[in-house]
């Protein structure tokens, strides 16, 4: 007897960097110089107090199932991150602590809308919405978004739209371009949003990441978006998997309820552990990490014209750049193989973030270290002076 067919909604786009990244373990078997430049998460681990909280929990306690909406320690500890960085008073019981902050967007897309509804994302962006969109049965509307826009939405474009969406998703800091929204642009975005019962998304994940242009939450302007939050990247925790959504009151209970029934609660030593992510001695920690990045930043921006590369979007804050390639080639995909292939530089394709234009684009992750950053870029230059 034949299995029973998959559904509709699995048949989701691949991540294209997963293949480069069976081309370097393939790689590896044979060959000892890969450098990594196509990877999303910091190459650090936890800070030191969260990983010494983590011991202590592990002993301490039974580490069973917590609330659905998360540890009232930890939703305090981010109630109290958001009074201090953006002067947001909120009340623990609005925060949802989740499997990541991709467990808190597949629960805000079933919680906010029904199959069928509009869903607006940028492109490029990151590949996941698109996906997720389309598994949780709405329809997806893309936003090209360019240069003249920072890579970002904005009210003219929602405006000109023939549908109004339901949800508009954006990053600020984005993936893969790293670029920052306007505190204005933003502002106006959430009450453009507020007015046209369309419920904004605003992806917060990167913000401590950012190399001079202030991060502002779409929060600072009311609470009817939801916030996405996560210890992945500034805190450097992608493995840990602890999100966290900021709900407007509707959504709360809703939330709450999905959560409960899909995941039962994030992981129970994450949470316990991720409180001392908040402290003064992990910021000190983290902040040195961001240092780096901004040192790593410099090395590369100073040194993309040795590649040709003179159209990259302005790499604000995350730590990737994404670069025009138009002039090497019209298929990232086959180009970051070669360039695998020839030189052991793991590169990420663009039409993971752009179906569209994708083709002529590449991003660059500069989270490394800045050893392998130079020898990386210098094994591209010689290469491409062949
Ligand atoms: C823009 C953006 N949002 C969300 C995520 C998911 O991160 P996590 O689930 O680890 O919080 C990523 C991961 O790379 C990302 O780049």
């Amino acid at each position: 007897m034949t299995p029973r067919r998959a559904s509709s909604r699995g048949a989701v786009e691949p991540f294209h960097v997963m293949e480069v990244l069976k081309a370097v373990a393939a790689r590896r078997l044979s060959h000892d110089d890969v450098v990594l430049l196509c990877v999303g998460q910091p190459s650090t681990p936890a800070p030191e107090p969260v990983l010494a909280a983590a011991e202590r929990a592990l002993r301490a306690g039974t580490l069973g199932y917590t609330e659905a909406i998360g540890t009232l320690v930890l939703r305090r500890a981010i109630a109290d991150h958001y009074r201090a960085q953006y002067g947001i008073g909120i009340d623990p019981d609005q925060i949802v602590v989740t499997t990541g902050s991709s467990g808190g967007f597949l629960l805000t897309l079933l919680a906010a809308f029904d199959p069928g509804d509009l869903v607006a994302v940028t492109r490029p962006g990151y590949p996941a919405y698109r996906n997720d969109v389309l598994a949780a049965g709405c329809r997806l509307l893309e936003l090209a978004c360019g240069a003249e826009t920072r890579y970002q939405p904005t009210v003219a474009m929602l405006e000109a739209l023939p549908e109004k969406p339901s949800g508009l998703v954006l990053a600020s800091p984005a993936n893969p371009t790293g670029t920052i929204i306007d505190a204005g642009e933003l502002a106006a975005l959430s009450r453009w949003c507020a007015a046209n019962d369309v419920l904004l998304i605003s992806d917060e994940i990167y913000h401590g990441i950012s190399f001079g242009r202030p991060t502002h939450s779409a929060w600072e302007s009311g609470q009817q978006s939801v916030v996405l939050g996560s210890l992945s990247k500034y805190q450097s925790m992608t493995g840990w998997r602890i999100g966290w959504l900021l709900l407007p009151e509707p959504l709360r209970r809703p939330v709450e309820l999905l959560q409960g029934n899909l995941a039962i609660c994030a992981p129970a030593i994450s949470q316990a552990a991720g409180v001392a992510a908040f402290g003064p001695d992990a910021r000190a920690e983290l902040d040195g990490h961001v240092r780096r990045y901004a040192a790593n930043r410099d090395i590369l921006l100073a040194r993309l014209p040795e590649l040709g590369i003179a159209s990259f979007a302005p790499p604000d804050g995350a730590f990737y750049a994404w670069c025009d390639i138009g002039h090497l080639t019209r298929d990232s995909q086959a180009w970051c193989a070669d360039v695998l292939a020839a030189t052991g530089v793991a590169l990420a394709p663009g039409i993971d973030f752009d179906p569209v234009d994708g083709h002529r684009f590449m991003r660059l992750s500069f989270c490394g270290t800045a050893q392998d950053l130079a020898a990386g870029i210098d094994r591209l230059v010689a290469h491409l002076s062949r």
